[in-house]
């Protein structure tokens, strides 16, 4: 039988049904690699976290008191920067172990800051934000579709003359990207599952849309699951195009660190201005 890679190539965009920030094991696994500040997996070093939080303050001009919004927080590394400075703080994240995690560790650290268990594709604000985060290369994470439901959302949510302050993949990236293909048994179980399995590694490049899929399958007593982590990567111009109707869309060169990833990632500012 001739396989044709049409076939063998996921279809752009395609998600699967499995649970993957929330999964049970994943979320345990995912949770130490964001509290791990030895790399940079999960989350950046806690250091360029506190750099990230001093530049974003100094680019918006904002003053303590004023209302930050921070979509996929995690374990909270942001949302404690920004609650310790003085902001009124609020973060989202769909890993429960990550908002239950974060919640405790606001209440040992005394800092006031709300946290909702949601997908933040069905945000429900209206006017609310001075300042809306998103950090870690999340928004090149979500497929066309998906960032065309979260652009207005985070808009309406946004007061007049605030920011939407995100960190994406350059095209730079893209360039470096290879198609590659690997497989690896872990018999003690590893971060896709305590029980003992094999998984294929394959990475497939879409030069359309300047986007890569890394596909995980993991095989398990005769089930395989299978997972698709997506990495747009942007241009400006994009961006631009894509926030037009409601503001401006600038880069920041913020100089952070020499953490592995953010030669190839670039800093962007949405302003609001209607
Ligand atoms: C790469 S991590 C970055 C976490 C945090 N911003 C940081 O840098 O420490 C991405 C986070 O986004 C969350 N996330 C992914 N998709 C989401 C969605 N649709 N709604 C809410 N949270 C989401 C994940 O659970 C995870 O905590």
């Amino acid at each position: 039988m001739i396989i044709s890679e049409k076939e063998l190539k996921p279809k752009l965009g395609s998600r699967t049904a499995l649970p993957f920030w929330d999964d049970e094991h994943i979320s345990k696994e995912m949770l130490k690699c964001h509290l791990s500040f030895e790399n940079d997996l999960a989350s950046r070093k806690l250091e360029t976290i506190q750099k990230t939080v001093e530049s974003i303050i100094k680019e918006t001009a904002l003053k303590p008191g004023a209302k930050v919004l921070d979509l996929g927080c995690g374990p909270g590394l942001y949302t404690e920067e920004f609650a310790k400075r003085g902001f009124q703080v609020t973060g989202i994240d769909f890993s429960k172990r990550s908002i239950a995690y974060a919640k405790e560790s606001a209440d040992k650290n005394k800092l006031s800051i709300r946290y909702d268990y949601q997908d933040y594709l069905n945000l429900d604000f209206d006017n609310e934000f001075d300042l809306i985060i998103m950090i870690y290369l999340d928004y090149g994470a979500l497929t066309d579709d998906e960032r065309s439901i979260l652009n207005p959302k985070i808009v309406k949510a946004l007061k007049d003359k605030a920011y939407f302050i995100f960190d994406v993949y350059s095209g730079e990236h893209f360039k470096n990207s290879k198609n590659t293909s690997s497989m690896d048994e872990f018999p003690q179980g590893g971060f896709w599952s305590e029980k003992p399995y094999s998984l294929i590694k394959e990475n497939f490049l879409y030069p359309e849309a300047l986007a890569d899929l890394t596909r995980y399958k993991v095989f398990q007593n005769d089930r395989v699951k299978t997972y698709h982590i997506w990495n747009y990567s942007f241009s400006l111009e994009a961006l631009r195009d894509a926030f037009l109707p409601w503001g401006k869309v600038n880069k920041i060169n913020f100089k952070l660190s020499t953490d592995s990833k953010i030669e190839e990632t670039f800093f962007v500012s949405f302003l609001k201005e209607l």
